[in-house]
């Protein structure tokens, strides 16, 4: 299959549009990540997403809208903190899970009785559900490798594979949305992302995390968002996830013969070995951004291990821990 390349402009996004509506598949640029669009409703469009991603059956999809009165017609006994958070974080990176209607192919919550809604900050994404359905996007990468950026980060993986992908800019938050379980109580948070667990409390204090966001699942245990128990976001070669403060990581790091280091900038000065930096240790925002970008170039240091230096669990940073682990396998040394 030939991928089309559309460019950002009316034009690029009728023909995504139009690609959609008769059932294809389309990439398309959101303030997180790229997502994997299809129509909502259509069970062959929904199928041919699973199998361009090679995605488990059992991990469903969020549907992206760009109305909030579609919330009404997607989701079932909605409790008024859905509305507030609505108001308060939409259009942005929050999911939120709440209990499906008929509006929406089965394929979509894989076999739940949920559904995962959210709707993008991103006049490209915005401009694609206008013009036709609602459309569930799961992140636009091949299953397992780290989520993708940029529409270069797309065409690597899913090539001759997807109908089109809509060329936009770099992603601005460059981590994944917040998925937030509001189908019971007490809301709980799924998986971490631009929207931090710290801004959720003010509107839901009672939130709890699911211990799937820092632990390993157990083999074969049933965990709340099917997406958490998959290898993820790993590069190829071997990896670990150091805890500790700066001097702590660069001794350590500058010890390792066959070692690389994604760190901190401004550790670089101060390493031996290969690395390449994610951004500055004060600045979450900055190592969200830049995350997926370097978990795809690591392998390029050509060292037999990576250390990365983990962010600190607060604010966006629990968003970027909880790739790492999942990059690094769950393998962690703590200084
Ligand atoms: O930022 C994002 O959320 C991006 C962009 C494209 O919007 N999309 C994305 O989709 O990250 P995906 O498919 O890569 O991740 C969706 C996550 C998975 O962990 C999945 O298990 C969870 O959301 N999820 C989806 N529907 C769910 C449901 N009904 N109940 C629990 N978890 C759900
Ligand atoms: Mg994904």
């Amino acid at each position: 299959m030939k991928t089309e390349r559309l460019d950002v402009t009316p034009r690029g996004i009728d023909r995504a549009a139009e690609i959609l509506s008769s059932g294809g598949i389309v990439a398309i640029p959101t303030e997180t990540v790229y997502g994997l669009a299809a129509d909502a409703t259509d069970e062959a469009a929904l199928h041919r997403v699973f199998a361009a991603k090679g995605r488990p059956q059992d991990n469903p999809l969020i549907v992206h809208i760009a109305e909030i009165d579609t919330l009404k017609v997607l989701a079932r006994e909605i409790p008024s903190a859905a509305f507030r958070l609505a108001e308060r974080f939409w259009p942005g990176p929050l999911t939120m899970v709440l209990k499906r209607t008929d509006a929406t192919a089965k394929t979509v919550s894989a076999g739940l009785d949920t559904v995962a809604i959210r709707m993008p900050d991103h006049p490209v994404a915005q401009a694609v559900i206008r013009a036709g359905v609602p459309l569930a996007a799961p992140s636009a990468n091949t299953s397992g490798s780290p989520s993708p950026t940029t529409a270069h980060h797309v065409l690597h993986d899913l090539d001759g594979k997807i109908d089109g992908v809509l060329m936009g800019d770099e992603c601005a938050v460059g981590v994944e949305s917040t998925v937030v379980d509001l189908s019971s109580t007490p809301p709980r948070l799924l998986r971490p992302g631009g929207v931090s667990a710290e801004e959720l409390r003010e509107i839901l204090p009672d939130l709890v995390l699911d211990k799937a966001i820092l632990v390993e699942p157990e083999q074969g245990a049933k965990v709340a968002s099917p997406g958490m128990k998959y290898k993820h976001y790993a590069p190829k070669t071997t990896s670990f996830l150091v805890e500790g403060t700066s001097a702590q990581f660069v001794d350590y790091v500058n010890q390792k013969k066959n070692g690389a280091a994604l760190c901190f900038s401004e550790e670089a000065a101060l390493l031996t070995v290969p690395h390449l930096c994610y951004g500055s240790a004060q600045d979450e925002s900055e190592l969200a951004h830049n995350l997926f970008s370097a978990l795809r170039e690591v392998d390029g240091l050509g060292a037999k291990e990576i250390y990365i230096h983990a962010p600190e669990k607060s604010g966006v940073g629990l968003a970027v821990y909880n790739r790492l682990i999942r990059a690094a396998a769950f393998q962690v040394i703590a200084l």
